[in-house]
């Protein structure tokens, strides 16, 4: 039966419990609005430990923009129903207070991979994250977490994070879930609400997998950033925030694709939503 803890000293109680009992712990850490995405983080963790222990808790301190943390969609009921579901041991959703008391003053900053892409467009976002995960790492002490591939630099600042810090926690990664048009699952996907929204984002996934393909083919990068900027603009995104090709392993700008694993990331905005997505280019 799942538990729901609010406490720290609660979370702690549980996990020593668990360890004196020779258990290995996972951690999902979530913003909650839970879809398959989460859900596919959760069955990973359930395979890799034995109590795996789901974190929801919308942060504040890694929202740039106090419209999108007001209107972050939160539905606690319906996610608890959803974890309990699919087998999951802890529901852990601390409060604000909880997790920044008065006088909290520490912030957790991890300096290359948080600037470009996602860091250029949103101040101060992966500082939040960087602090919150950390949080959440120390008050578990668990064995392995579980990250998606969909914030895909996300998973470079944690693990960079977790490396430098000597959290004793392996970081796992799993690929984006997709909806069966390809547009990849986001809690913020619910909020493309006006009529036909909903179709012209599935332009996003399309127009970056052709682009990936044409990189590997060997076409010239100017052209195919170019052509798949005016795609999502003619098909209804009013602004592309950023189209990049970058290194698998560090994050490094590429200029030319040289056959080295890379990743195309984007992100772009439809109907006053912002979506982000990344596909992997591989060697045609
Ligand atoms: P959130 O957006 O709720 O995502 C929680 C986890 O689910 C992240 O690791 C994210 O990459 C993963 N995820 C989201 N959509 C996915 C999809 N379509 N396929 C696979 N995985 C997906 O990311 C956060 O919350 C926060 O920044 C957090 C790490 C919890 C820190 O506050």
């Amino acid at each position: 039966d799942m538990r729901t803890l609010h406490a720290v000293a609660d979370l702690r109680q549980a996990v020593r419990d668990w360890k004196r009992d020779g258990l290995t712990v996972g951690l999902v850490p979530t913003m909650g609005a839970l879809h398959e995405g989460h859900l596919s983080l959760v069955r990973a963790a359930l395979r890799a430990t034995d109590r795996v222990i789901v974190s929801i808790f919308v942060n504040p301190t890694q929202f740039d923009n106090p419209a999108d943390l007001e209107t972050y969609p939160r539905v606690m009921e319906a996610d608890a129903r959803l974890l309990a579901e699919a087998g999951a041991h802890v529901l852990y959703a601390p409060t604000v207070a909880e997790m920044y008391p008065s006088g909290f003053a520490t912030t957790v900053s991890v300096r290359g991979v948080s600037d470009g892409l996602c860091g250029a467009h949103r101040p101060g976002h992966f500082d939040g994250v960087a602090t919150v995960v950390c949080k959440l790492f120390l008050q578990s002490q668990a064995d392995a977490s579980f990250f998606g591939e969909k914030d895909f630099q996300q998973v470079h600042v944690v693990r960079r994070m977790a490396a430098d810090l000597d959290i004793p926690i392996r970081v796992e990664t799993c690929p984006t879930v997709r909806e069966a048009d390809g547009l990849a699952m986001s809690s913020r996907n619910r909020r493309l609400t006006g009529p036909g929204d909903r179709d012209r984002a599935r332009a996003l996934p399309r127009a970056l997998e052709d682009a990936a393909r044409a990189i590997a083919d060997g076409q010239s990068m100017d052209r195919v950033m170019a052509t798949t900027r005016d795609r999502l603009l003619a098909a209804g995104f009013s602004d592309v925030e950023y189209l990049d090709l970058r290194r698998e392993a560090d994050l490094a700008p590429v200029a030319r694709f040289d056959g080295r694993p890379a990743r195309l990331l984007v992100a772009a905005w439809l109907a006053g939503v912002r979506l982000i997505d990344n596909v992997p280019v591989l060697p045609a």
